[in-house]
């Protein structure tokens, strides 16, 4: 089972299928925060550091990589996010509000895919839970609509490949009694979903 973060400050999680609309929300919901007076430190997965680069380049094709590597690899690269200096970890126990553009639902639904369910769950079973996870789910023919217009494809950006990944987070996240889930619905407007968000987070006393 994984751990509740024991910290002071707020873990706030943002998930869905590539193009759902997770860097928006984000950057809208930090946006509205600071504007607030609220300080927010706004991180995302895969992250910018050594591991997550190599991982932008495995999934631009640049790099290939085991479905099982790859695995290995987001895990690696959320374990530095979490303990690397001035991370997740550092910062919550500073008391302070972390908001993240994927984490470690991403990895329990896409690398799924490919691999054992089990050897993604224990790859990422000591990670600690969030607060509360916002899944912002469209139907993977909206999704492709919206990362059509990109000059490149990344390797998981297939329909077939984004149906199964939204089945995986839906039924994990059904199952999940140990932090907030909130389901909302991304083919609305964007300023919609931002509002329903905040209000989700004055509701359940994240802010
Ligand atoms: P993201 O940065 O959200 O996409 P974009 O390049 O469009 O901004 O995520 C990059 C890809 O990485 C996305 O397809 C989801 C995938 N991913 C995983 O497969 N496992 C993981 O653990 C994480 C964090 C991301």
């Amino acid at each position: 089972m994984s751990p509740k973060h024991p910290q002071k400050g707020r873990f706030v999680v943002f998930e869905g299928i590539d193009g759902s609309g997770t860097t928006t929300q984000c950057r809208m919901l930090s946006q509205r925060l600071r504007n607030a007076g609220r300080t927010v430190w706004t991180t995302s997965e895969p992250t910018g550091g050594p591991i997550g680069r190599v991982l932008r380049d495995i999934l631009s094709g640049r790099l290939s990589a085991a479905p099982e590597t790859v695995a290995y690899l987001f895990a690696a690269d959320r374990s530095d996010h979490l303990l690397g200096t001035r991370g997740i970890i550092e910062r919550l126990d500073a008391g302070e509000l972390v908001v993240c553009d994927r984490y470690k639902h991403s990895s329990l639904a896409y690398q799924s895919v490919e691999n054992d369910p089990r050897l993604v769950a224990d790859l990422n079973r000591r990670f600690v839970d969030p607060d509360i996870l916002f899944f912002v789910d469209v139907p993977a023919s909206v999704g492709e609509q919206r990362i059509s217009s990109r000059a490149r494809r990344e390797i998981y950006e297939r329909i077939a490949f984004q149906e199964q990944v939204r089945s995986r987070y839906l039924e994990l996240l059904a199952d999940e009694s140990r932090f907030r889930v909130e389901i909302l619905d991304g083919s609305g407007t964007q300023a919609a979903i931002a509002e329903k968000i905040w209000l989700v987070l004055h509701e359940a006393s994240i802010l």
